[in-house]
């Protein structure tokens, strides 16, 4: 399997820094019941709900776009599509902390805020990660003492500010390599992973509603990562540190992917550590251009995927990384994919979108849980934090 690990380092000039934003003006209104949609038949299968990440107006990938943006906010609240989100950018450091104890929240707020109206849950993403920071981070010559402080500082005023409105928070992002060592962030050369304990004491203090996740790539089937994932999780609940769920971030390729074994194998692996699971960042790219051939190995990435969480039941939902291509991070990252997302340019639906409705109709009650027969799984979970 060649899955090439995401150069997130080199995202950092992509997201230009907080501010760079226009206002936004459309406000959306109150949802209309919800359609037979992706989050409808996700419920059926007995997920929590079917959502996408979205970015406030300022901050999406193309510029220029104005003419689709009611359109793209009628699909994105209003459709019942999505029962859902996650800020893509507004919550990172970038642009919460781009100043040292300089707090922002106006570009998280702004997607915070229209979950709220839309009675969608809302996914928090990310306190501790090594890309996106505010660039003093990586100026400041830091000792443990005042990495400390700033960590616990950081988490204590973003998960704080949000602590009513987060579901759940992506407490610490990629920290670990391929090969199941920790990455060599700025974090973990100074303070070893007793960072990763910090940032999960400090979100249990101050967001304790919130349910804790730690959240990477490539964790879709069984690797090095996901044992190093799943002894992280051991370790931090031997400590008595509260972690309540892995995200499965689920950047996959059209061209090269595991099979729905393989997913299962390795949701089934976090589920038996008695974890949430969730698809956290579910896109899949395609080498350009979109051809028949390769969307259509594009529905069987996200319908095997989708539906290996449908089968375990520990696997509570699913977020894709924004619905429409045009505002999907791939072609700025990845030279030569994109049509990653499930909505084309022009707001029709990839054949994909079908594959993921027949994916979840055929895995609402399947022989991986028999002991949910019956009983229904939805009953068996707690109600989600609807802001
Ligand atoms: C990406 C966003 O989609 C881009 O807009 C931004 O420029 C860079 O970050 N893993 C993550 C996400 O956890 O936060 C990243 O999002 C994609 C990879």
């Amino acid at each position: 399997m060649h899955l090439t690990p995401i150069l997130l380092a080199s995202l950092l000039p992509l997201a230009s820094a907080a501010g760079k934003g226009k206002s936004y003006t459309t406000e959306p209104e109150p949802p209309v019941p919800a359609k037979k949609g992706l989050d409808y038949y996700a419920k059926q299968a007995g997920m929590m709900y079917f959502g996408s990440a979205t970015d406030s107006p300022g901050q999406r990938e193309r510029a220029g776009l104005e003419a689709a943006y009611s359109k793209y906010d009628e699909i994105m609240w209003k459709s019942g599509e999505f029962g859902s989100t996650t800020p893509t950018n507004g919550m990172k450091w970038l642009f919460t902390e781009a100043e040292q104890g300089v707090f922002n929240y106006t570009e998280g707020e702004i997607v915070s805020k229209n979950a709220k109206k839309a009675g969608q849950i809302l996914r928090c993403h990310a306190l501790v990660w090594h890309s996106q920071l505010g660039l003093w981070v990586r100026n400041v010559t830091w000792t443990p003492e005042t990495m400390r402080i700033a960590i616990v500082d950081h988490i204590e005023k973003v998960a704080g500010h949000w602590k009513d409105e987060c579901y759940a928070w992506d407490v610490v992002n990629e920290a670990f390599e391929e090969d199941g060592t920790y990455r060599k962030s700025i974090f973990y050369e100074t303070l070893g992973p007793e960072y990763i304990e910090l940032a999960f004491k400090t979100a249990a203090r101050v967001a304790p509603k919130a349910k804790l996740y730690y959240n990477d790539y490539n964790l879709e089937w069984p690797n090095k990562k996901t044992e190093a994932t799943q002894k992280l999780v051991k370790d931090l609940r031997a400590k008595g540190i509260k972690i309540d769920g892995v995200g499965l971030q689920a950047h996959m390729m059209a061209e090269d992917h595991p099979t729905l074994d393989q997913h299962i194998a390795a949701i089934q692996g976090f589920a038996d550590l008695k974890v949430d699971v969730a698809l956290t960042e579910l896109d899949v790219r395609l080498t350009l251009p979109v051809t028949e051939a390769n969307l259509a190995q594009q529905k069987v990435v996200y319908a095997n995927v989708v539906g290996a969480c449908a089968q375990v039941k520990s696997c509570i939902g699913v977020t894709l990384w924004d619905f429409y291509d045009p505002f999907s991070w791939v072609p700025y990252v990845f030279s030569g994919e994109g049509a990653a997302g499930l909505w084309f340019e022009d707001f029709t639906t990839h054949p994909a979108y079908d594959g993921i409705i027949d994916a979840l109709k055929n895995n609402t009650k399947t022989p991986e849980k028999p002991e949910a027969k019956g009983k229904g799984k939805k009953a068996r979970r707690s109600r989600p934090l609807v802001v």
